[in-house]
């Protein structure tokens, strides 16, 4: 997945994603010049500084889609935060840092998650030696004074492997030594921000408080559980673990900042005393490039990709402070989607609405028949409401199927076996009087 090319990636999008041709080849670019960075010599690799992108397109044509789905082909630490959530520094809420702090937390637990993968044959070795040790007592040291039991025939403990691996002792259960780590941090600080405070805070208390050992009766499939966990913890290296989460993030960490022209624009506004300007002032130097502490150590930003996207309805990109500006330089937008778009959007993507209906009703026996000339009546009267009341672009396809489905979903249960067709005059019979009312379409479609 790492070294998809600019094409294979708009393809990968392609498959879910209609159109918006500009943006999926901007993001493309964008990943594949991270690959291409890291193939140049150290020197002139701290050079190049990654292009920013902002995306602009009205409410509901993909911008989010094509983020979602670059975080999945992106084989990088990869996080979707919305600007507006963000508060300026000394105000209650959640700074600007924090999201590379929840992008590098992001970043060890995927490395932390590749790693166990690739001792779990190993752990699963050792923990079915510790399982058989737990049921064969015999096994256990025996205090001294005492006379050991019958010394365990290597025979027994080779049926009971056998009978382990058989699936026959499942239910049986065993007496485990299990670390509870966990400890009520909420309680601690009532009410904090995650602020960069309890950053070093946590990891102190964590390790003041050892761990209560508890013991636990557990069945056995419960336990290979429990034990192979334990053992891959003891098979990694969390301090290799933790380097290499910060070399990802460093090197190819990408946030995608969702909604970023609702900071845009320079009046104080919105909540009391929290200022957009002051959220983009301490955006700045993240994008620009500076040292966050993160409970991982130290973590540079200089070259993490940032994606903003927005609808830019009332402010335009020029509202965004110009030193702001300047760190996103290039400029995808998004098109308006047509009636045409929303036929194909209907029917194409992977996880297509017509073929998320037709699956969720299969499993109650009923099967769903959408004829072609219904797809375009739906994508035609999409249109039209979006024409005629708001333009919420393909979001309105989801408010129109479920109602032209509303009947079947509910009756579904009812009639297994029966096949439905979805056909033109079925779309006009159920959508007509909807739409030629414009204030009802206005609350229900
Ligand atoms: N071009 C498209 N192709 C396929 N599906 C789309 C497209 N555009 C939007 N959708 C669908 O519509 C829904 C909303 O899209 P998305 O979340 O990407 O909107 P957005 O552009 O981020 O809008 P907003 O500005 O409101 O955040 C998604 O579920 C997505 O699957
Ligand atoms: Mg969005």
């Amino acid at each position: 997945m790492e070294h998809l090319t600019p094409r294979q990636i708009v393809a990968e999008l392609d498959k879910y994603v209609i159109g918006q041709r500009d943006a999926k080849r901007a993001v493309a670019i964008a990943l594949r010049n991270r690959w291409r960075r890291q193939r140049l010599p150290a020197e002139l690799r701290d050079e190049v500084a990654p292009k920013n992108i902002i995306m602009i397109g009205p409410t509901g044509v993909g911008k989010t889609e094509i983020a979602r789905r670059l975080a999945r082909l992106a084989d990088a630490p990869f996080l979707k935060v919305e600007a507006s959530k963000y508060t300026e520094v000394g105000y209650v809420g959640r700074d600007v840092e924090s999201m590379i702090r929840d992008l590098t937390d992001l970043a060890v637990n995927m490395v932390k998650g590749e790693r166990t993968k690739s001792v779990e044959g190993r752990a699963e070795e050792l923990a079915e030696e510790r399982l058989l040790e737990l049921l064969l007592p015999a096994a256990r040291p025996v205090p001294p004074g005492f006379e050991p039991a019958a010394p365990q025939a290597p025979e027994t403990r080779e049926k009971f492997r056998k009978m382990l691996r058989d699936g026959l002792l499942e239910d049986r259960v065993v007496e485990l030594e299990v670390r509870d780590k966990a400890f009520p941090m909420v309680e601690f600080f009532p009410g904090a921000g995650m602020g960069q405070m309890d950053v070093n805070l946590q990891e102190m208390l964590g390790n003041l408080l050892p761990g209560r050992v508890k013991r636990r009766k557990v069945k056995v499939r419960e336990a290979r559980r429990l034990l192979a966990q334990e053992e891959a913890g003891k098979l990694i290296d969390m301090d290799e673990v933790v380097a290499e989460a910060v070399r990802r993030v460093e090197n190819a960490g990408i946030v995608f900042l969702d909604e970023i022209d609702k900071i845009a624009g320079r009046e104080r506004a919105t909540g009391p005393d929290v200022s957009r300007e002051g959220v983009q002032r301490d955006l700045l130097p993240i994008v620009e490039g500076s040292t966050v502490p993160t409970k991982y150590g130290m973590v540079r930003t200089d070259h993490i990709l940032f994606i903003a996207a927005g609808a830019f309805h009332a402010a335009k990109p020029s509202d965004l402070i110009p030193e702001l500006q300047g760190r996103f330089p290039l400029r995808v937008e998004l098109q308006p989607l047509t009636r045409a778009d929303f036929v194909r959007i209907l029917t194409e993507p992977e996880n297509a609405l017509t073929r998320q209906y037709t699956a969720l009703l299969q499993t109650e026996g009923v099967t769903l028949d959408f004829t072609k000339d219904a797809l375009e009546e739906i994508a035609t009267i999409a249109t039209g409401v979006n024409e005629a009341t708001e333009n919420i672009g393909a979001r309105r396809l989801y408010t129109v199927m479920e109602r032209l489905l509303d009947e079947v979903s509910f009756e579904a249960p009812h009639m297994p076996g029966v096949r439905v067709e979805i056909n033109a005059a079925y779309v006009r019979e159920r959508l007509q009087d909807l739409v030629r009312n414009e204030d009802l379409s206005r609350y229900i479609l």
